[in-house]
């Protein structure tokens, strides 16, 4: 029986060497996206070679995991720091630790809806009020959305509360070549806050979006500055209209596009423990946090940490572009 060199957690046999020779095991987890990396510890600090070859895994699977890791704060910056420049966010969840500034704490039930005069519950069905419109890329309305996140789990519920995240270049290529080439030429303007469902009245969250507000034209198919894929650049929670077209034409075609973005077999879903870390490439993936956990009332507190990105490149060669609140490289 012969065995598809396809089968090996890489497509580059160099790349699976380098894996092997120091003792990094890269085992997949899904057909399109997700690997899981043994044999390292991250807090002990990674050499060269480990970096290169956790590096590789990401780029070939989009969201590679880590479990049973005992990183710290520090631990956890100074792993980000060897992939990139984490981002320090100016406003960040009242949990999040003050002598870290890289790193944004979630803590349920501490969370953002609690300022805006509802539950945090309530804010996140007004805001995730259907199927797709939870999928997001993060910060996906800047201009330079980062390239990166690493969470690490701390506290995690017993069931319940597992993340979903897609690959957005798999999504792209089994589109039909006609309409693959059709929506290359397409731009859509992604906005912090669209189909945000108001409460009735005065809704202290509108008033909020409306004071920062914060949208880019991003290309819908995006070329990924490191591995030239392309990607189908949308989601359910910022796009807002693709530019050019009518609303119906836009709403049909994005609903279409998100659709195929989601597919089960584009996704893979990790069940979370303490000591859990999940690095993903946010210029090739959305995901989906989790809706079911909140009603059981387990504590889940789950440490980001952010890469600085680029500004998007669409398969035109023509990049992203500002709209408003948004700056490169000023968080
Ligand atoms: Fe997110």
């Amino acid at each position: 029986m012969t065995t598809d060199s396809r089968a090996t957690p890489f497509d580059d046999p160099t790349a699976e060497e380098a894996a092997q020779a120091v003792g990094v095991e890269v085992r997949p987890v899904a057909g399109h996206i997700g690997a899981e990396i043994g044999g390292v510890d991250l807090a002990a600090g990674l050499d060269d070679a480990r970096v290169a070859v956790i590096r590789a895994a990401l780029l070939r699977w989009k969201v590679v995991f880590f479990r049973g890791q005992r990183l710290d704060h520090a631990g956890h910056v100074a792993f980000a720091r060897r992939f990139g420049e984490p981002v320090v966010l100016r406003g960040r969840g009242s949990a999040s630790p003050a002598d870290f500034p890289e790193i944004e704490t979630t803590a349920d039930r501490l969370e953002l809806g609690g300022r805006f005069g509802m539950e945090h519950e309530e804010w996140l069905r007004r805001r995730r009020h259907t199927l797709l419109r939870g999928w997001h890329c993060d910060h996906g309305a800047r201009v330079d959305p980062p390239a990166a996140t690493i969470l690490r789990a701390e506290t995690v519920p017993p069931y319940g509360g597992d993340t979903t995240w897609s690959n957005l270049a798999a999504a792209y290529a089994g589109l039909s070549a006609p309409v693959r080439e059709f929506v290359a030429g397409l731009r859509a303007e992604h906005r912090l806050g669209v189909g945000y469902q108001p409460r009735p009245g005065d809704d202290a969250y509108v008033r909020h979006l409306l004071d920062h507000q914060v949208a880019s034209v991003h290309p819908l198919v995006r070329v990924h500055p490191e591995t030239g894929e392309r990607v189908l650049y949308v989601n359910g929670y910022y796009v807002e209209q693709i530019t050019d077209l009518s609303r119906a034409e836009s709403r049909a075609i994005l609903d279409m596009l998100l659709e195929e973005a989601t597919r089960p077999e584009y996704t893979v879903r990790f069940r979370w423990e303490p000591g859990s870390v999940a690095f993903w490439d946010n210029r090739a993936t959305i995901h989906l946090a989790p809706s079911d956990n909140a009603h059981l009332g387990f504590p889940r507190t789950m440490h980001r940490v952010m890469l600085t990105g680029d500004i998007p490149v669409g398969a035109d060669g023509r990049p992203s572009a500002p709209v408003t609140g948004t700056e490169p490289g000023r968080w």
